[in-house]
């Protein structure tokens, strides 16, 4: 029996590697499975050819929903217009940060190009990527909107034209940096992203503004992206509400106001205890005046469960806490456990500190970007991925309360009822996101 199992191992074995050499030789030859093109993303490869009523655009703009097909059009027309029209000139593509432009763009980009015919070479040290077609050859600098040393190499390129991969996530600042760049005899610009709030300076100052600006605009929907499955979709679709359903699925430009968590439904996500174990972290949203709140959380079989929490209002107790008081309670919340991490939000130095100098804890900064961590914890709440003991009062207090700011256009909270708020979000997309790999299911950052 057992020479059977193993024949069957080695076997096994020998189809996954065979697999992986064969997706390695699809990669090294330029291999990418095209669907058909829908009408959108046929315009977006279209729209600057010598035949199109529109040619004469400086550019264009494709928004709208996650996963609509945008970037992969958009990059590829992006350079087979560069190489129809120009010889030996520099470009721009820019994404939110170097590291998510190669993932999202670059990658594909390049595999697209190949199974083209195009000669692609990629200069990585210098964040070039160097494109020929016959005689001609055009060079892509790529740059980060959000990293500083991009900011500051590009002021010094004259530019035929820029690509922006999610433009709505980087400074104004930088894009109006690289619009001035390019200085060449029609240059164009091009962008894409997915909406944001309505007084966003992108949709106010280039989408309202893209008549005058003669730029072709261009709505996207997932229907646009003829390669998702009827599944797929519905599955994007589940994994959103309230504002980012209708930004992410409905591709609306909308604002963020209400309940932060209207998918939180007690029936549904407090639970009376937790039995057993699993593996724990503590997360910490530090406050003196404020309240201090930490969250014990077990994962267990793909779960993330808030099993107890320790919540000090100075305030309200009329009664402040040390450092050293702070630290003595979130060691007795951790009991006899094993905390693999103390997340900690990144601004409380001294609490740190502390952590530190007692040595039983190792401690992570917690990653503190709001709107994508509330989006996060949004989602997870909804694939019921997230709960919490009944014991832990202030934090599902808070996920009644919790509120967008409705005389903040910028996408901001009311700063109350916000800590324990904080505390979740620091776990979830510090640890969670990543221990539950959530940007494989969903498919993007
Ligand atoms: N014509 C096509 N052939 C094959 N795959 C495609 C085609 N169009 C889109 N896709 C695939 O669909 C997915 C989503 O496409 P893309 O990344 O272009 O969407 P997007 O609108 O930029 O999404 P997001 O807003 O999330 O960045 C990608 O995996 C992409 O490879
Ligand atoms: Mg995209």
């Amino acid at each position: 029996m057992w020479t059977k199992i193993d024949e069957g191992i080695a076997k096994l074995k020998k189809s996954l590697s065979d697999n992986v050499v064969k997706l390695r030789q699809q990669v090294s030859q330029g291999f990418f499975q095209f669907k058909p093109f829908s009408i959108k993303q046929k315009m977006v490869l279209t729209w600057w050819c010598p035949s199109s009523p529109v040619k004469d655009s400086e550019g264009i703009i494709a928004d709208g929903s996650i996963r609509s097909g945008k970037t992969v059009c958009m990059s590829l027309s992006f350079v087979m217009w560069a190489t129809e029209t120009f010889d030996g000139q520099n470009f721009a593509i820019a994404g939110k940060t170097i590291g998510s432009l190669r993932r999202n763009v670059m990658f594909w980009l390049k595999l697209m190009l190949k199974s083209r015919g195009y000669k692609v070479q990629d200069r990585r040290s210098e964040n070039l990527m160097v494109v020929r077609r016959g005689n001609i050859i055009n060079y892509f600098y790529q740059f980060g909107g959000k990293d500083e040393r991009s900011q500051d190499l590009i002021q010094g390129i004259t530019l035929a034209g820029v690509l922006f991969d999610e433009v709505a996530l980087m400074p104004e600042s930088f894009v109006n940096q690289a619009t001035a760049r390019c200085s060449v005899t029609g240059s164009k610009f091009w962008f894409n992203c997915n909406p944001q709030g309505p007084q966003h300076w992108f949709y106010t100052n280039w989408i309202k503004r893209c008549r005058t600006r003669k730029i072709l605009y261009l709505h996207f929907t997932m229907e646009d992206n003829l390669s998702l499955s009827e599944e797929i979709k519905e599955r994007y679709r589940r994994q959103y509400v309230g504002v980012f359903y209708k930004r992410f699925i409905l591709g609306l430009w909308c604002l963020a106001e209400g309940l932060v968590y209207p998918m939180f439904d007690r029936d549904r996500h407090v639970v009376p205890e937790f039995l057993g174990t699993g593996r724990y972290w503590i997360s910490i949203d530090y406050g003196i005046q404020n309240p201090f709140s930490a969250g014990l959380w077990c994962l267990r079989d793909g779960v993330a469960t808030r099993v107890a929490e320790y919540y000090h209002d100075g305030r309200k107790t009329k009664q402040q806490r040390t450092d050293e008081e702070h630290y003595a309670e979130v060691e007795k919340l951790a009991g006899e456990n094993y905390i693999e991490r103390v997340v900690v939000d990144p601004s409380a130095s001294s609490f740190i500190e502390t952590v530190y100098r007692h040595g039983r804890f190792s401690v992570d900064k917690a990653r503190n970007d709001v709107v994508p961590g509330i989006a996060a914890v949004s989602t997870l709440l909804l694939a019921g991925k997230i709960q919490i003991c009944e014991c832990c009062e202030d934090c599902i207090r808070e996920f009644g309360a919790y509120s967008w700011d409705p005389k903040n256009h910028e996408d901001a909270v009311i700063k109350e009822y916000d800590h324990a708020m904080d505390d979740v979000r620091y776990f979830v997309n510090t640890i969670l996101r990543n221990e539950l790999r959530w940007e494989q299911w969903n498919g993007r950052e």
